[in-house]
């Protein structure tokens, strides 16, 4: 399976989510990952909520020869960041693609996924499974277990 992982990380948490699903998916796979980045970087209460369509540093991955997209955002402020949906919004290519998202944060996620997924579903894709990761100290080995478990299930599907 071919496979990209675009995933945005301030502090590192989703980062290592990200790396944690490249190791997962194993030999056998190729896995591309993709560190989204905003033109311009800010302190994470300076970026507004409302902001959907902020300058990402191009180029972004074209995802025409990827079976399956993975995509990640911190959660902030019970919603993903501004620069993962800026992202989805910006991206090509998703109609027909198969999408699954993950989400990392300390206690409370909110609507984070169900908006990724929503801007997927009106791109014309397909959202085939989601993981949000929870805790409040550094992200340790236990606490990412489940990331092989959703890397499994993805190599599963159909
Ligand atoms: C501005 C801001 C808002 C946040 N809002 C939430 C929130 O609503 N719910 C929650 O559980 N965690 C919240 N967090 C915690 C982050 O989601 C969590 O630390 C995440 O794993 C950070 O990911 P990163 O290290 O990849 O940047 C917030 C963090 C920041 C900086």
């Amino acid at each position: 399976m071919n496979v990209l992982v675009a995933y945005y990380s301030k502090t590192g948490a989703t980062e290592k989510v990200a790396l944690a699903l490249e190791k997962a998916f194993g030999e056998g796979n190729t896995v591309t990952v993709f560190r989204i980045r905003p033109e311009h970087e800010l302190k994470a209460h300076e970026y507004r909520k409302s902001e959907k369509d902020l300058p990402l540093q191009k180029p972004l991955p074209s995802l025409k020869d990827f079976d399956l997209v993975i995509v990640g955002t911190p959660v902030w402020g019970f919603c993903p960041t501004p620069i993962v949906v800026s992202y989805l919004r910006q991206l090509q290519g998703a109609k027909g693609k198969r999408f699954a998202l993950f989400a990392t944060c300390t206690a409370l996620p909110g609507t984070t996924i169900m908006r990724l997924s929503n801007i997927l579903s009106t791109k014309g894709a397909t959202v085939v499974d989601t993981l949000t990761i929870r805790s409040i100290f550094e992200l340790d080995a236990e606490k990412l277990k489940p990331v092989q478990g959703f890397a499994q299930r993805l190599l599963k599907e159909p």
